[in-house]
């Protein structure tokens, strides 16, 4: 299917500019250039002032090994950047490599792949935030980098999670990263929170640490794989399954930013990728999900 199904929100702002949020790329060697090259068309039409990614770039640390796969993500960043001021904070699948050895596969192991990320963070009008800001005479973001305790790294990179014992992510990990971290907002500007998961991002006490933002943009969710005609009648956040295999779990689609709150939860580009396994068969049911704001 791969078509591109735009979420749009049309908010009153001085700002007069659109937003544009893709998450969870999920870039492998399994997936050709045709569905990327999709969106960079579709964001290229709605030509946006800036361009936010909360996370899951790539499907897993090893998936840019590959010197031709290293450059094909990077170029097509370039391409991407070349468009608007692109903001990303990373996700799970960003910090896990899976291991070579096909008996092992379903223990990950944590790593980071920094030569990727460093020539990502050099590409100009890119901007990778760990827990950190940035901010231009109009908006101000923040993206969290959260840590592999938050997402019970050791549970998951075993495979221990099933739907009688879904991997639960760790809020008190969410408090204490947002603790250390400066959280000052610009009032004269727009303000944007990005955090990969939006399970706590409506929880009163996340919220009240994150007041003085306007928006907060998240994935991870995968639209809680609802396929996408039961995704426009099926009201509310709920979706069938979370990543950890929580089922019918809140917060996994749209937020309640168009019932006046803050919380975008954007759709993934890939809701199957290659770490999906056998899952990958349904990816076509999928279009390749993008939310726009209207400002
Ligand atoms: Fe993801």
């Amino acid at each position: 299917m791969n078509y591109v199904k735009i979420t749009r929100y049309r908010k009153k702002s001085p700002l007069k500019t659109k937003i544009c949020i893709i998450s969870d790329i999920h870039f492998s060697p399994k997936e050709s250039s045709k569905r990327f090259n999709k969106v960079l068309k579709s964001i290229k039409k709605e030509s946006p002032g800036y361009i936010l990614i909360p996370g899951d770039i790539i499907d897993s640390a090893d998936a840019v090994d590959d010197e031709k796969e290293f450059y094909r993500v990077l170029d097509w960043f370039k391409e991407l950047s070349q468009l608007a001021k692109v903001f990303i904070s990373r996700g799970n699948h960003d910090m896990y490599r899976r291991p070579n050895d096909d008996n092992d596969k379903r223990r990950w192991l944590l790593d980071y792949n920094e030569l990727f990320w460093d020539k990502l963070r050099k590409i100009s009008n890119i901007f990778v935030l760990e827990n950190s800001g940035y901010s231009d005479e109009r908006v101000y973001v923040f993206g969290v980098d959260l840590p592999p305790e938050y997402y019970n790294f050791e549970q998951v990179s075993f495979g221990k999670s099933t739907i009688f014992h879904p991997v639960r992510e760790n809020k008190s990990e969410l408090l204490h990263t947002l603790e250390k971290s400066s959280l000052d907002t610009e009032k004269s500007k727009i303000n944007f929170f990005l955090c990969h998961s939006p399970i706590y991002m409506t929880d009163p006490d996340i919220l009240k640490k994150l007041d003085g933002f306007d928006y907060i943009v998240s994935g991870h969710m995968h639209n809680g794989i609802v396929p996408p005609i039961l995704n426009e009648l099926w009201r509310g956040t709920r979706g069938i399954l979370s990543p950890t295999r929580e089922l019918f779990p809140l917060n996994s689609r749209r937020g309640n930013i168009d019932k006046g709150g803050k919380l975008v939860i954007s759709g993934a580009v890939t809701t199957f990728a290659a770490c999906a396994g056998k899952k990958r068969i349904f990816r076509g049911l999928f279009p390749i999900y993008m939310t726009v704001i209207e400002l």
